[in-house]
């Protein structure tokens, strides 16, 4: 649990991207917590269950396996197109709006990072705030949404802009900046300057 780097933000901010690559600078392991939950909605989706139906997402979020490295895998399929696609944009923050689907995932998230030889990059909305708030360190990524639209290629700036009101206005575990995370802006800075802040901040303090 020591070794854990938190990294919450909104769609679009480059928290994958910077999370990957702090990930291979580190030679840890890296987590994206949103391909569990599209993993689920695809799965939803695939399988006919209705996406709004708590009780049936949680019975469908406490059976499944679900991995997301190398590839998006839930019971065995691969869903790594599939995650990416409008209907999963559409339907995934209503998902990840549940309670119950959230403490499947939590729980998930928590031992995973516990198996991890070395440390591990998490990414997420929650990851700082619930997940993991011992993180070692914690870090908040944001961009202007016209940054983030842009690099949400996949998506339009309608669709970025209601989920970021989504994620941030629900109940259970909105998308928030934990007190002491690092506030980290990536419009218009280069991927490597962002890396080496977050780095330079882990290496401070271990
Ligand atoms: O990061 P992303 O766009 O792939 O996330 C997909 C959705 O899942 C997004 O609407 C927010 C939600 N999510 C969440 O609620 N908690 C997380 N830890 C990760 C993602």
């Amino acid at each position: 649990m020591d070794h854990v780097i938190a990294i919450d933000g909104p769609a679009g901010s480059g928290k994958s991207t910077v999370a990957r690559a702090v990930a291979d600078q580190l030679g840890w392991s890296f987590l994206d917590t949103g391909a569990m939950y599209r993993a689920i909605t695809a799965l939803a989706l695939r399988t006919n269950v209705d996406v709004h139906d708590h009780d049936a997402m949680a019975a469908l979020a406490s059976g499944v396996v679900i991995e997301t490295v190398p590839a998006t895998v839930i019971d065995g399929i691969d869903v790594s197109d599939e995650i990416r696609s409008a209907p999963v944009n559409d339907a995934v923050s209503v998902v990840a709006s549940q309670p119950l689907v959230r403490a499947a995932m939590v729980r998930r998230q928590q031992e995973w990072a516990k198996r991890q030889p070395r440390g591990t990059v998490v990414e997420g909305r929650d990851i700082t705030t619930v997940v993991f708030p011992n993180a070692v360190v914690k870090v908040y990524l944001t961009a202007s949404l016209e940054e983030r639209s842009r690099r949400r290629v996949d998506e339009d700036v309608t669709s970025v802009s209601r989920r970021d009101q989504i994620d941030s206005n629900r109940p259970s575990s909105p998308l928030r900046q934990a007190d002491d995370a690092l506030y980290i802006d990536t419009t218009g800075r280069a991927i490597a300057s962002v890396v080496e802040e977050i780095v330079t901040c882990l290496n401070q303090r271990s």
